[in-house]
């Protein structure tokens, strides 16, 4: 799966930026509140009127302070996914319990320097794990690849039956690092310099799938 990041796109122009990249299978929606990141992107207005223009699942990552008052805010205006971090989460099991029950999927994100081990019961209750692969805070940064080794061990986990999250990265993917990552066991990757910088956004999208199909050896 690849989840364009409208971080990348042009604000002025969301509703055809969204358009640009049909047949992505999520569109990601990057939130940021100037407090758990140094940026501040976009929130509920926007979100709720998103998915009044497309049919692609959004996919909301939360990098906000306060996820436990928010992030079912985000259910209900729409998101088929609902990721918060982990690091910023005061009671992530209800947390998880209050998305699924607004109908949203839950997906909890871990940093670069935060560790999967501790968190492996608490998952059981979520959907997602998104692994970011970057500081989160900005668009357009190089890859970690140290990360890929929690993407492997969340991939041991998954298909030993000990889990059921969706795996999936963001930060720094593009037609060069993505191979590495579906390798290491990805499932769902967030792209979006990569696509918004493409002259061709939708085929781009096409493109990356195609690779981290390729180097996956799953189908
Ligand atoms: C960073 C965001 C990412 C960002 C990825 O904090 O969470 O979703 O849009 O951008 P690229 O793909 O350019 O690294
Ligand atoms: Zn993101």
């Amino acid at each position: 799966m690849i989840a364009p990041s409208i971080l990348s796109a042009d604000f002025a122009r969301l509703a055809d930026e969204v358009a640009a990249v049909r047949g992505a299978d999520w569109l990601h929606v990057d939130v940021m509140d100037a407090h758990f990141v140094p940026n501040l992107t976009i929130g509920l207005p926007v979100v709720r009127d998103l998915a009044k223009v497309t049919d692609i699942p959004l996919d909301c990552h939360l990098m906000i302070d306060d996820p436990d008052t928010w992030a079912v805010r985000y259910a209900e205006a729409g998101a088929h996914n609902v990721t918060i971090h982990v690091e910023a989460a005061g009671d992530p099991v209800k947390i998880a319990k209050d998305l699924r029950a607004a109908g949203a999927k839950a997906g909890l994100s871990v940093k670069p320097n935060t560790p999967l081990e501790p968190y492996v019961e608490l998952l059981r209750h979520y959907d997602t794990l998104l692994v970011m692969s970057v500081e989160p805070g900005f668009g357009g940064q190089e890859f970690i690849p140290e990360v890929l080794d929690k993407v492997r061990a969340a991939r041991r986990l998954v298909d030993g039956g000990d889990l059921t999250v969706l795996v999936e990265i963001d930060g720094g993917i593009n037609e060069d690092t993505i191979e590495r990552a579906a390798a290491a066991g990805v499932d769902c990757f967030v792209a979006g310099s990569a696509v918004y910088g493409a002259a061709d956004p939708a085929k781009t999208v096409a493109e990356l799938r195609d690779r981290a199909a390729a180097a996956s050896g799953r189908n």
